[in-house]
């Protein structure tokens, strides 16, 4: 088959995807097979990769098909808006072979090294302060106060972030999330990121930021700035979408939502279905093959992007056992070189994110009904707009609150703005209180 012009392309960044993905897998499944040529961002022609065999030999082939994207690159303007994203950095996501390995070797030991049962308590923690924040409302928008919001904090602890560039690293997280001043929040990333790294070069801590600097992989500190801005930017969203999915689910389906306070939380089982049905990253690990390859009778040009559709590969019908409970074989975390590291982790703190939350309060129920659940466009992400629930108001645990939050980051955009959706001012104050814990 030979590749379609842009405008015929089926569009990946359009509302009928983010409404409805599964429609549009199926669409491109029965019209062009496991290799569908589609416009990923305007004006980016790329093959989306949709069987799950057929995934899996790409995603374990790195010499015919590499991740380096420059060559790609070279054809497309500069102002092409895919840049963002796709554009080359050095970094472990866009490197191939011993760089690659390099960078990898230092992010996966310094993971190895977080202690679980600290990591359960940051998760608590962050949690408690979180839920504190709503509980006495009887109802809230989970993605705007919780599952967007914990990561962070989360990351923050692992991290050994001071409450002043955490500040900033948060304000730009959310900045780039929300498209607000997207330069400003990149800039303000980079700064946050490179502060951080001098500080733990001059005062290491136990915590993943020293442990990467101190690594015999020797990463420099550019090295170091783009391997961590890549952890943050990256890392944060599908944790975030990864809980708000699940509790989705939990709170829609009627296999998961049977007896959510009779002590036998179905949450490892609903993060399973989800992670196959709704993976949070739902097209991505682009690669760039290195000469046309013919597949099926697709061909995918050289150089041109090759992404891999997980949630399409996930449920590809000649695969699909039916048994998804327990079975960890799905390609959410992707799969060969390039596979997350930061799976374990990340599952870890989804998990006990959704418990925490349903402990405190038992009686969560969807405060619309799951079809009128709205899905944030994008071609790369599987995001909840918003989560509404109501609950029974419950106690707040942490009373007292510390003086005044510290914001030093400079404008724009100020905490004001970026707390305004969740009114939650008080949170920064809290968080300052058991930093240093
Ligand atoms: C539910 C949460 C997560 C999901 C579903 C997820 C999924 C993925 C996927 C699909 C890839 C492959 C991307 C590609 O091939 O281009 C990947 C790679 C990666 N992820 Fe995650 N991820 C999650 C959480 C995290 C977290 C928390 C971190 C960081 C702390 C992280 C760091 C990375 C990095 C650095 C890579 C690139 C690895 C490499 O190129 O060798 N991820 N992740």
């Amino acid at each position: 088959m030979t590749a379609e012009a842009h405008q015929d392309r089926v569009k990946m960044y359009d509302a009928q995807f983010a409404a409805d993905p599964a429609g549009v897998y199926e669409m491109l499944r029965s019209r062009y097979g496991d290799y569908a040529p589609v416009e990923l961002v305007p004006g980016v022609s790329a093959t989306l990769v949709l069987g799950y065999d057929a995934a899996l030999e790409v995603l374990r082939d790195p010499v015919t098909f590499p991740k380096d994207p420059r060559r790609w690159q070279q054809t497309v303007p500069p102002d092409c808006p895919a840049l963002p994203i796709m554009g080359y950095r050095p970094n472990v996501l866009y490197t191939d072979g011993d760089t690659h390995a390099r960078f990898r070797k230092a992010i996966v030991d310094a993971f190895g090294r977080v202690d679980a049962v600290a990591l359960r308590a940051y998760v608590e923690q962050s949690a408690d302060v979180l839920i504190d924040g709503f509980a006495a409302d009887g109802e809230a928008d989970l993605c705007a106060r919780y599952s967007g919001r914990l990561p962070i904090l989360v990351f923050n602890r692992i991290f050994g972030s001071p409450p002043d560039i955490a500040d900033r690293i948060m304000q730009a997280i959310i900045g780039i999330a929300e498209l607000v001043d997207v330069e400003n929040a990149s800039a303000m990333l980079t700064r946050g990121v490179e502060d951080l790294i001098s500080l733990k070069r001059a005062a290491p801590g136990a915590d993943v930021i020293s442990w990467m600097i101190e690594h015999p992989a020797r990463l420099t500190d550019e090295e170091l700035t783009d391997q961590i801005s890549l952890l943050v930017g990256k890392g944060i969203a599908p944790i975030h979408n990864l809980i708000a999915n699940a509790l989705s689910l939990l709170l829609s389906d009627g296999r998961f939502g049977g007896d959510l306070s009779g002590g036998s939380l179905p949450v490892e089982d609903a993060l399973d279905e989800v992670l196959w049905t709704d993976p949070p990253i739902v097209n991505f690990g682009f690669t760039y093959p290195v000469r046309n390859v013919e597949r099926a009778g697709y061909v995918m040009p050289a150089d041109q992007p090759v992404a891999i559709a997980y949630k399409a590969v996930n449920t590809d019908p000649s695969k699909n056992t039916g048994q998804r409970v327990g079975n960890r074989a799905h390609l959410a975390f992707s799969a060969g070189a390039h596979t997350c590291p930061a799976k374990n982790p990340a599952r870890l703190i989804a998990s006990i994110a959704i418990e925490k939350l349903l402990d405190r309060l038992p009686d969560l129920d969807l405060a619309v009904s799951a079809d009128k659940l709205q899905w944030r466009p994008g071609p790369f992400h599987r995001a909840l707009a918003s989560l509404p629930v109501r609950f029974a108001p419950a106690a707040v645990l942490i009373p007292t609150l510390v003086p005044a939050p510290r914001f030093s980051a400079p404008p724009p955009p100020t905490p004001q703005q970026f707390h305004a959706e969740s009114g939650d001012s008080s949170l920064w104050s809290r968080l300052t209180s058991w930093w240093s814990v």
